[in-house]
């Protein structure tokens, strides 16, 4: 309890000073992280996770990243990127539908100065910061459309809130997934077409399809943002035990409780196109990404379930439009103890003060 009593103070003057007013929390004084679900429900999870890539160093200018069929870039390097994420390199077998086969490499997958991108300018706020690019396009008088896609490392993952900031672009042609995967019939899907109208986004619990080919009229919710996701967005996917819920700029968008993954898998994204029916086929020289500034994530492993995780310090995360200036206030209640906590996804953003439950 040594430890815990050294926090005690600022905890009580905190709490005494500010009553309810949220302090600001460390990441490294949270044990525990929770959202508020779609419901209003209070979900806790064991982990949690940040990846800003705004201040990513970018060495590559516009003619660098046009340079198709690098082997090596600036992520594949990074000891701290390769070791949450993999980043795909394989190619598909043909489509006989478009004669077309899927290659992902790993030069699609760059930090990228947001001037040096295809459709886009410095950023609305003027700041000439980093992204990732992930992108897909199809050359002149090929047979292959090239393809981007990273995929989280921890494949154990069960039940997850996940946050992502970007924006999108692009060719008809392509497929953009943000979405928890763990095979074709189990599946949690964000996905943009870019054949679609620049407002329409789709959210899916796979199987789509039952076993004649009929569409499954609860598996996939076509929405109509109201916005483009052309523009940067938060965009957000709940999974709770019984429930998947897609959110963008913080509003609820689709809720599902059919097809919810009953099983560990992990969180995915990726740019692709094959030529078929469901991502249309691109022109030659054509081009669609996704562009991410941030992502954050809070989740549970299916061994956090099975082994139970102690969640003395509590940090909530509130749904505010952008990651960094996350609220979050910390309770829990069946202790009867409660403090709050104001915590910020990204780490610039902490002051240090910590609110803890007290453990009797
Ligand atoms: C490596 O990746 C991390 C994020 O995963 C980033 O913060 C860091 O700046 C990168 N370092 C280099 C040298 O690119
Ligand atoms: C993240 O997205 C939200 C919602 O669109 C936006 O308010 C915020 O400014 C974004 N953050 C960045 C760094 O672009
Ligand atoms: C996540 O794990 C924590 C700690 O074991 C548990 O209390 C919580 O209920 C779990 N959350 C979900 C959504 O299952």
């Amino acid at each position: 309890m040594a430890s815990l009593t050294a926090l005690t103070v600022p905890f009580l003057l905190a709490s005494t000073l500010l009553h309810s007013a949220p302090v600001l929390a460390k990441r490294e004084d949270c044990d525990c992280f929770t959202t508020t679900s779609s419901r209003g429900k209070t979900i806790l999870y064991a982990n949690y996770e940040y990846h800003d890539f705004r201040s990513f160093p970018s060495t590559l200018s516009a003619s660098d990243a046009s340079v198709k069929s690098l082997k090596s870039t600036p992520l594949t390097t990074n000891k701290t990127f390769t070791d949450d994420w993999s980043i795909q390199d394989w190619k598909s077998q043909i489509n006989p539908e478009a004669d077309f086969s899927v290659v992902n490499q790993v030069s699609n997958i760059l930090p990228i100065q947001r001037s040096a991108l295809k459709t886009s300018s410095s950023g609305a706020d003027g700041v000439d910061e980093s992204q990732l690019l992930l992108r897909s396009y199809k050359p002149t008088g090929s047979k292959q459309q090239y393809a981007a896609e990273m995929e989280h490392r921890n494949k154990d993952v069960f039940t997850a809130s996940v946050r992502v900031n970007a924006s999108m672009y692009g060719d008809p042609g392509a497929v953009i997934g943000i979405f928890f995967y763990r095979d074709g019939k189990s599946e949690t899907d964000l996905e943009i077409l870019t054949r679609d109208k620049h407002n329409i986004v789709r959210c899916t619990n796979q199987p789509a399809l039952d076993e004649d080919g009929n569409e499954i009229p609860e598996a996939s919710t076509i929405v109509e943002i109201d916005g483009s996701w052309t523009d940067h967005h938060e965009w957000r996917i709940d999974w709770e035990d019984d429930l998947n819920s897609w959110f963008y700029d913080g509003e609820k968008i689709a809720e599902k409780s059919w097809g919810v993954m009953k099983k560990n898998g992990y969180f995915v994204m990726n740019v692709w196109g094959d030529g078929g029916e469901w991502s249309g086929k691109m022109k030659e020289g054509g081009e669609a990404g996704l562009r991410v500034s941030q992502i954050g994530m809070v989740y549970n492993t299916t061994k956090d379930r099975d082994d139970g995780v102690e969640c003395e310090r509590i940090c909530d995360v509130d749904d505010v439009e952008a990651f960094d200036a996350v609220t979050k206030t910390s309770t829990n209640a069946q202790k009867g103890a409660a403090g709050r906590a104001r915590f910020g996804w990204g780490l610039g953003a902490v002051l240090g003060l910590v609110a803890m439950v007290l453990v009797v």
